[in-house]
């Protein structure tokens, strides 16, 4: 059995920079036809000379002959100003990331409170520029599981109330609470990866932890695993692919102090296709990974259209990561999908 449909867009990448850049973006440029770029690299991308300069090495760095397509995103600081996004808008900027300062991999130039970036949301909300939320609170008091619900209550619904205009993607969400939230409010959507829909806390803990399968929002219990699956394939455009692939080496992750962040970007695709079809909903998943988003950011659907084969393959146990390996999400294991 196999079908057909319009080539995937991710709308939360991370491809890092330098050599590593170069093993890994190639891989979502086979899969995606444009990616939200995400940047948290080192230095973080807070202006639109930095923007300039990052995609420039993208595009550097991928295949020759690729048509692929960065869609750049600055990172918002506490220092960020208007001015600094007007030059973002017209320096073809689609987005800015909030992180919470100290919430994930390279957010210490973060955000540290919500107020101090008002002005620049204004002026966002003016240019219906998206807003990206990584949407977890960082006090120490807070356990890590209720991070994204505490999130909403305190810091996003304030925000959506005093700017009720603003585009907001509430990226990777991992809980009940914040499938309602979207649901129930204008002007907002949200990216779920294929981690969130394939696997939950137990698949993480129990029996020894799986260090492959820890990012940030942590997965989650069976439940919330659930609410995610049910709105990923229920067809309501507010919700699209966003892998949020975020590659760190075997070494990082295996360690006593591992790294946050899930590997998937060779076989993104075929991850959300094991998952929609384990829930007989293959037919849903063209208008969640190439269709949605681009409604949502205002763009064309890609041109291409890959075709997806139902055939049982094994996925490798890793990849070369510059001078080490990263270990892909679902290592070892059997997918029931294949792009062909
Ligand atoms: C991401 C990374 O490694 O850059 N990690 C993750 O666990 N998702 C950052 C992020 O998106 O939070
Ligand atoms: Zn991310």
């Amino acid at each position: 059995m196999q079908f057909e449909m319009i080539k995937p867009d991710d709308w939360h990448l991370h491809v890092r920079s330098g050599e590593v850049l170069r093993s890994v973006v190639g891989m979502s440029a086979k899969q995606m036809g444009r990616a939200i770029i995400m940047p948290n690299i080192k230095p973080p991308v807070i202006n639109a000379t930095g923007v300039n300069a990052y995609r420039e090495e993208i595009l550097s760095a991928l295949p020759r002959g690729s048509v692929f397509k960065p869609l750049m995103v600055l990172y918002l600081t506490d220092n960020t100003t208007s001015e600094m996004i007007i030059k973002a808008h017209n320096a073809d900027v689609v987005a800015a990331k909030l992180y919470p300062a100290g919430a994930t991999t390279n957010s210490d130039s973060g955000v540290t409170k919500i107020k101090n970036i008002y002005h620049t949301l204004e002026t966002m909300q003016k240019l219906g520029m998206p807003l990206l939320v990584h949407g977890e609170v960082t006090r120490s008091e807070v356990d890590i599981f209720d991070r994204e619900a505490v999130f909403i209550d305190e810091v996003l619904s304030q925000v959506m109330s005093d700017l009720p205009e603003l585009k907001i993607v509430f990226e990777h969400i991992t809980t009940k609470n914040a499938v309602d939230f979207v649901c129930n409010y204008d002007n907002i959507a949200a990216t779920i990866t294929p981690q969130h829909i394939l696997v939950n806390r137990n698949d993480m803990l129990v029996g020894g932890i799986k260090p492959h399968n820890y990012c940030l929002p942590v997965v989650k219990r069976a439940s919330h695993q659930s609410a995610l699956i049910d709105a990923a394939i229920s067809g309501n455009p507010k919700f699209f692919l966003g892998t949020d692939s975020a590659p760190h080496s075997k070494y990082d992750k295996e360690s006593a102090c591992g790294c946050a962040g899930v590997f998937s970007a060779p076989h993104a695709i075929e991850l959300y296709a094991q998952a929609f079809d384990k829930v007989n909903a293959i037919d849903k998943l063209e208008g969640f990974a190439a269709k949605f988003g681009a409604d949502f950011y205002g763009l064309p659907y890609n041109n291409e259209i890959i075709t997806l084969k139902k055939q049982d393959w094994i996925v490798p146990k890793n990849y070369n990561f510059a001078s080490n390996i990263v270990v892909p999400f679902m290592a070892g294991k059997t997918l029931s999908w294949k792009v062909c």
